[in-house]
């Protein structure tokens, strides 16, 4: 029972669509109606305001490490990991907006964190060199998605990795139509507007 009352919390958490609310607040409209048409920070970058970005990133990573940790905290480790889940459902899939919502990046490097600073910060150092690399968010997110469960395994925590892939599959499953941009060479880079 714990576990699904810390699941529906973390989708709760998780569906609070911050890029959405942060870019109407400040003025520059339906973020859905810009760029990629994605309620993330990179998408939010698309407005010209950095700043609006980063408060983005930030309260989307914090709302992952807060699914997991409250839950953890108040229920133990499963239902810690059953909120982060919830709160990458929420994010990507919230009732908010029919359903319709974001690609899990920021989200998942925050649940990620959360689960095991070390397997959260390799996931983010990859996704940093990779889009330094390339000036490509969404290749940084693919990158970071196969790096996280790599990276627990040779770490010898299976239940990580499992966590990690279930994470990444949903990531990956939001990036659809960015890889098939990324094949067909029109991907935007980073800060490009379309
Ligand atoms: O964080 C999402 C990123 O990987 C892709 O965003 O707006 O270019 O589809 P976007």
């Amino acid at each position: 029972m714990a576990l699904v009352v810390a699941l529906l919390l973390g989708y709760l958490l998780g569906s609070v669509p911050w890029g959405l609310l942060l870019t109407r607040a400040a003025g520059h409209g339906d973020i859905r109606a810009i760029g990629s048409g994605n309620i993330g920070a990179t998408n939010v970058l698309r407005t010209g305001n950095k700043g609006l970005a980063a408060a983005t990133l930030a309260l989307d990573v914090l709302k992952g490490m807060a699914a997991l940790l409250v839950a953890e905290a108040v229920w133990g480790e499963a239902a810690g990991l059953a909120a982060g889940f919830g709160a990458m459902l929420g994010h990507a899939f919230p009732v908010w907006l029919g359903f319709r919502g974001g690609k899990g990046v920021a989200t998942g490097a925050g649940v990620l964190l959360a689960a095991s600073w070390w397997m959260g910060l390799a996931a983010v150092l990859v996704w940093l060199a990779t889009a330094a690399l390339t000036r490509l968010s969404s290749a940084g997110a693919l990158a970071a998605c196969a790096a996280a469960p790599v990276v627990a395994l040779v770490a010898g925590r299976t239940d990580l990795a499992l966590f990690a892939a279930g994470i990444a599959a949903l990531v990956v499953f939001r990036h659809r139509a960015n890889i098939a941009r990324l094949l067909a060479g029109t991907e935007p880079r980073i800060g490009q507007k379309t």
